[in-house]
């Protein structure tokens, strides 16, 4: 699964795991079932279809490293994004980590820092966990690294606790609560990409 297109490919949404059965993945899927309900387009892309280096060895740049510009360039086609990121001892994924490293990098020819995947996108994070606090601590890691490349992140913010328990067989989210306040953030995150 690289893109999958499923309207105008506006709103582009991603987990920051790799597991199998991850709770995350289903997390984005009542991400783009809010956006269909919103009439936004939406686009899911699998990290784990990009096979990235382990950031920072010796002087590669990310002009070596195709699968690093092909990602980069999927993020600088949309003008906002949704990830879903597990929590890994407190932080973000290495995985996602490894890819934003990638991203942040310039092009030949980019400025230094101009940071053409985040620089005044908007952004919304999400995140499920087994744990009771749901990954929230991850999402602060997260923020800080998405504001630190210029992003844009709403404050919205939605941590889904014992995600084990969260979701119905079809994949919905089972307590409307959490359902209407993920309705909230993709129109803020929607509301702020199309400013
Ligand atoms: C090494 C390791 C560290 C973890 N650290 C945390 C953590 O800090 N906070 C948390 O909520 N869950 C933690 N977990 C549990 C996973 O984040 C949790 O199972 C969650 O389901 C992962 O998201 P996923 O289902 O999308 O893969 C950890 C799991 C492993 C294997």
């Amino acid at each position: 699964m690289r893109e999958h297109a499923m309207a105008q490919p506006d709103l582009l949404l991603l987990a920051g795991g790799i597991r199998s059965g991850s709770l995350n993945e289903k997390l984005i899927g009542c991400v783009s079932e809010a956006a269909r309900s919103l009439g936004l387009g939406a686009t899911r892309l699998t990290l784990s279809d990009y096979r990235l280096p382990l950031f920072g060895a010796d002087a590669l740049s990310i002009d070596e490293v195709p699968e690093a510009l092909a990602l980069k360039a999927v993020f600088g086609r949309h003008d906002a994004v949704i990830i879903a990121s597990p929590e890994h001892n407190g932080s973000v994924t290495a995985m996602l980590k490894n890819a934003l490293d990638w991203m942040s990098c310039p092009n030949a020819g980019e400025a230094p820092q101009a940071y053409i995947a985040f620089r005044r996108k908007a952004f919304g994070l999400v995140s499920a966990s087994s744990s009771p606090f749901g990954g929230m601590r991850g999402l602060s890691q997260l923020r800080h690294i998405l504001t630190t490349v210029q992003a844009l992140v709403v404050p919205e913010q939605l941590s889904v606790p014992h995600a084990h328990r969260a979701f119905d067989e079809a994949g919905r989210l089972t307590d409307p609560f959490l359902t209407g306040l993920l309705a909230d953030l993709v129109r803020s995150v929607a509301g702020l990409g199309r400013r």
